[in-house]
């Protein structure tokens, strides 16, 4: 990134946020979207964080029209450090476009950050009225089958470095899930320019694949594929660790 790396002026969210790239290297869901992408004219990336996957599809010879939002400054401030899409600071619910894209994708589990039916309800009928009629919409979403908020403590810690070079400590902490599936994580950061742990604070919400199926019908969308890994292998219930999703928008009369 080229803006300035300032550590004594970061609180916990915003050097989260500085830190996605590096704590979130390109994988094989990146390219599992990224084909996708590539094979659509019109492509909206909701949650699109720092922009990494339509600057790739860009890179990459793109040449149709990509727009990316996100409501997060700190993580959209850096996907405009590229012209490669049209970046708009919202949430998914505020997506303002009528029947423009053939594809939306919501990559990187951000689906999870939507933490109600209301609020899920809202983003997926937004999402719907954003695409042309026969539009897809592909989205991940961690399976609570698998519990993976387990792994999210001080016995699981993990390095990165951070843009002045030094070595960061991080480490997660998650409560259980609460009644509708949210569970709380604190992302904890230590390292040398602090005297003191820098903590991020979140959300993220746990949505059963029955749970999924009546939220994505009720907004009007049918799943088209489910898969449980980034290799199109079938979803099994209980021990996929991912519910992959592409739905379709069903061709609307006019
Ligand atoms: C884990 S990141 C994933 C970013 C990107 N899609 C990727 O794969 O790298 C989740 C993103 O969802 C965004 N987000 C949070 N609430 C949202 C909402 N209501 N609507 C759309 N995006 C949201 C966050 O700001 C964050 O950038």
């Amino acid at each position: 990134m080229t803006r300035t790396y300032d550590p004594a002026a970061l609180d916990g969210e915003t050097l989260d946020a500085v830190l996605y790239d590096r704590l979130n290297p390109w994988g094989a869901g990146d390219a599992f979207y990224l084909d996708l992408v590539m094979a659509a004219e019109r492509v909206l990336d909701v949650g699109c964080g720092t922009g990494t996957l339509l600057r790739r599809a860009r890179a990459e010879g793109h040449t149709g029209h990509l727009a990316g939002l996100d409501p997060d400054t700190a993580m959209l401030d850096q996907a405009r450090e590229s012209d490669a899409a049209e970046w708009r600071l919202a949430t998914a619910a505020q997506t303002p476009w009528t029947g423009e894209f053939d594809l939306a994708v919501m990559s990187g589990n951000a689906f999870q950050f939507l933490l109600d039916d209301a609020t899920v309800h809202d983003s997926l009928v937004a999402i719907r009225r954003a695409l042309a009629s026969g539009g897809r919409f592909a989205f991940d979403t961690r399976n609570p089958a698998c519990r993976e908020w387990r792994h999210w403590n001080p016995d699981h810690p993990y390095e990165v470095i951070d843009p002045a070079g030094a070595r960061l400590r991080v480490h997660h902490e998650a409560s259980e899930p609460d009644e509708d599936g949210v569970v709380t994580v604190a992302t904890v950061f230590t390292g040398p320019h602090w005297g003191r742990p820098l903590t991020a604070s979140g959300a993220l919400r746990f949505t059963s694949v029955s749970d999924l199926d009546r939220l994505l019908a009720e907004s009007g969308f049918t799943v088209a594929e489910r898969y449980g890994t980034w290799d199109r292998d079938p979803f099994h219930p209980d021990d996929s660790g991912s519910i992959i999703t592409i739905c379709g928008r069903p061709l609307s009369p006019r």
